[in-house]
């Protein structure tokens, strides 16, 4: 069985950087290659995984939608759209990436969609994890492109608008009905102490799992350097505790 792991929260608060390290972490202690999926229609998670991304699903879509007559002959949709796919997943060492890129234009994308679902959840089954880093806000909640979730992780960081917006997504999630197994708030950067108001809305709002992660100097030197979070030592602290919640996914 697939064990699910979304990636959500307010813009800029660590979702991609998380989601990276947690890709590097599970498919190191797992020794399974790790599916990551950038559902960010402003993608980056390659980048921060080393990974340059050729095609999106979302130009696969497009293409698909302007060649639909031009299928080699001898080829049937359904073997076109796989080999397609296989052209937007990039493979690392120890972990591949699906980059879903822009949203669809206008025009007729059922029959498409259809046959991209078919295969996309056949994928998904092949793999012992799969992590998705969403877009900010609550959008891909609304949309319910994610069929189930064993796990939710919310990213804050330790700003008032940071955690309202997770208990928000929280209780958008819960309201849905969306099959969560569990909640994780990482309130993230954190630099001292949380302000009373902030641990008290946390409190209030019951994630299964609340975690600190302290701000890093190495993870913005890596940023700005536009190096991939992949340089991180692996014995630095931050890591290590993204190693905790690894621990505590597969628990
Ligand atoms: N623990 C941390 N310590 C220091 N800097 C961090 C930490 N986590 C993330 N950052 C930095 O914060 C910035 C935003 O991180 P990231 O891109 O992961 O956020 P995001 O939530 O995915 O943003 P977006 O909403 O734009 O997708 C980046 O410059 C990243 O390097
Ligand atoms: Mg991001």
């Amino acid at each position: 069985m697939t064990l699910t792991i979304a990636v959500s929260g307010k813009g800029g608060v660590g979702k991609s950087t998380i989601s990276a390290l947690l890709v590097m972490a599970l498919a190191e202690k797992s020794g399974e290659v790790v599916l990551a999926v950038d559902a960010d229609p402003n993608s980056n998670l390659g980048d921060k995984l080393g990974v340059r991304v050729e095609k999106t699903l979302g130009d696969l879509r497009e293409d698909l939608l302007k060649k639909a007559d031009e299928i080699p002959a001898g080829t049937s949709k359904q073997e076109f759209v796989k080999y397609q796919i296989q052209l937007a997943m990039m493979e690392g060492s120890s972990f591949d990436l699906l980059t879903m890129g822009r949203p669809e234009g206008p025009g007729c994308y059922c029959y498409i969609n259809n046959i991209l679902r078919v295969f996309l959840d056949a994928l998904v089954d092949e793999y012992e994890f799969v992590i998705i880093d969403n877009e900010a806000g609550m959008e891909h909640l609304s949309r319910r492109t994610t069929r189930k979730m064993d796990v939710l992780i919310l990213v804050s960081d330790p700003t008032k608008v940071g955690v309202e917006t997770a208990v928000r997504l929280h209780d958008l999630a819960r309201e849905m009905e969306i099959k969560i197994g569990r909640t994780m708030l990482v309130v993230n950067k954190v630099a001292g102490e949380l302000h009373p108001a902030a641990s008290k809305l946390i409190d209030e709002a019951g994630f299964d799992e609340v975690i600190m992660l302290p701000f890093d100097s190495r993870i913005e030197e890596l940023s700005f350097s536009g190096a991939p979070l992949t340089k991180l030592d692996h014995s630095s602290s931050t890591y290590r505790q993204i190693e905790g919640i690894v621990r505590r996914i597969r628990s």
